[in-house]
């Protein structure tokens, strides 16, 4: 197959209370989002920069359709990155066939942290996927600023090779060539054009990308680069080539 692939998701929750147990009607809420967002038909992508204009995706050509959802009630009110919340012998949900299909976790509470995923070198294991937080996951009955379910955009992101933008290091290298170096994280919502120097070059960031740490409503592009990059993660060459 070329890059182009509608990926089939299977959504397991792990529910304590009934606010946890998320509905049908916001998984396809969530589901709805990762689908505009990857092809660009996000409302919101009208605001990216003209000087950014010439290199954003527009279409991904990834798309995310469900298979299944799995849910289960649970006594546990705090989980970790520990990837506890993928096997039912820590009390989680089993992925299903995590080679062939996206398996994305919901449960209520990780402290402070939103999400998390595994990258491509992960691939068909027991614990490849995503995790959301139940209060970040979709939109309906989640709160600002992180109230329009980029958390997952962001961790899909992730799964599919997208390493942050500011390369986890000061001006460090995300391994993508189209998206400007800049020397960490943003946060909050920040105005355009926001400079940063690295190596020497002043220029505006594009914090506005899906990979860095901005506010839901501060985040609308992924960079052509970055479709190439989680496309070739999608051929038939490729570590997700089973989804
Ligand atoms: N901190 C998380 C991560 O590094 C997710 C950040 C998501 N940001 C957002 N605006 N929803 O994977
Ligand atoms: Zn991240
Ligand atoms: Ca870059």
């Amino acid at each position: 197959a070329d890059g182009s692939v509608d990926i089939p998701v299977v959504v397991n929750i792990l529910y304590k209370s009934s606010a946890e147990n998320i509905s049908d009607a916001r998984i396809a809420e969530q589901i709805a989002i990762l689908n505009a967002d990857f092809a660009g038909t996000n409302t919101d992508a009208t605001k990216i920069p003209t000087e950014f204009s010439g290199v954003k995706a527009g279409d991904t050509q990834v798309r995310f359709h469900l298979v299944k959802t799995v849910r289960k009630a649970t006594t546990k009110t705090k989980w970790g990155t520990n990837d506890a919340m993928k096997k039912s012998s820590s009390g989680g949900i089993d992925a299903t066939s995590p080679a062939n299909y996206f398996n994305l976790w919901v449960v209520g509470n990780m402290g402070g942290i939103l999400g998390y995923a595994t990258f491509p070198e992960s691939a068909g294991l027991w614990n490849d996927g995503v995790v959301i937080a139940a209060p970040y996951f979709g939109k309906t009955g989640t709160t600002a600023p992180y109230n329009l379910g980029r958390t997952a955009t962001h961790e899909v992101g992730h799964y599919l090779n997208l390493r942050h933008i500011w390369g986890d290091a000061s001006c460090g290298n995300d391994q993508v060539a189209d998206t400007p170096t800049q020397t960490g994280a943003n946060y909050g919502k920040p105005t355009y054009p926001l400079y940063n120097t690295c190596s020497g070059t002043s220029r505006s960031v594009m914090f506005m990308n899906y990979m860095d740490y901005v506010d839901d409503a501060a985040m609308f592009m992924f960079s052509a680069g970055q479709k190439a990059r989680s496309q070739s993660v999608l051929t038939s060459s490729g570590a997700r080539s089973g989804l």
